[in-house]
């Protein structure tokens, strides 16, 4: 007799679902897209502050702990950011299917790009775009990157000098040109927990 049958625990392969049950949260991954400055990184943190304080088990995954770290090999050239956005969608699918709310706050410029990121994660891609124009960006200018990128100091600057495809049918998208922070947040944190309620 096999040990397998004998101690059924050595053969049991445990689902996303076992977990979400353990942790009582649906598992999703937020995917924010947004221009540099359109105040995605902001409202992801304090989304993921939100959740924490509602009880959510939850990751943050954005270019500060990816591009410093499993990404530090990558720039800005489109096919690095094919390869930061592969990988980020491939980290947040580990964390999904251990049951965690995951928030990632990436440009993801593109159409092609954000469609490889949802072909990765499948079931619990949740787009969410965060919607302000290249100009108010540019006039908020939080890190001085579009004085620099104008001044051709910065190559392949997104919305300057490289693309964004705005996106088209986000399942949730907050308008950060027209509203304050905190309504964006509001909003945002009220069509998220509707879908991680166990
Ligand atoms: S991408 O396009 O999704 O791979 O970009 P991402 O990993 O989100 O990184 C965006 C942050 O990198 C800084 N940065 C640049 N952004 C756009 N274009 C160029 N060339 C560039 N060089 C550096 C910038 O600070 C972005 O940060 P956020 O938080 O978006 O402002």
């Amino acid at each position: 007799m096999s040990l397998e049958n004998i101690y059924p625990i050595f053969d049991t392969i445990l689902s996303r679902s076992d977990k979400e049950k353990m942790l009582k949260q649906k598992s999703i991954v937020i995917w924010m897209v947004g221009l540099s400055g359109s105040g995605k990184s902001t409202l992801a943190r304090a989304l993921e502050n939100s959740l924490h304080e509602e009880g959510y088990l939850t990751q943050l995954l954005d270019g500060d702990n990816m591009r410093t770290g499993i990404n530090n090999n990558l720039g800005f050239s489109p096919e690095d950011r094919t390869e930061n956005i592969r990988r980020a969608a491939e980290t947040a699918k580990l964390f999904m299917n251990a049951g965690l709310v995951t928030i990632c706050s990436f440009i993801s410029p593109t159409d092609e790009i954000r469609k490889m990121a949802k072909e990765i994660i499948g079931d619990g891609y949740v787009e969410v775009y965060v919607d302000c124009p290249v100009e108010v960006c540019e006039e908020r200018d939080v890190k001085g990157l579009y004085a620099k990128a104008r001044k051709g100091e910065i190559p392949d600057f997104t919305g300057v000098s490289a693309p964004f495809d705005a996106p088209k049918n986000p399942e949730v998208a907050v308008d950060t040109a027209n509203q304050t922070l905190e309504q964006s947040h509001q909003e945002l944190v009220k069509a998220i927990i509707e879908r991680i309620k166990y």
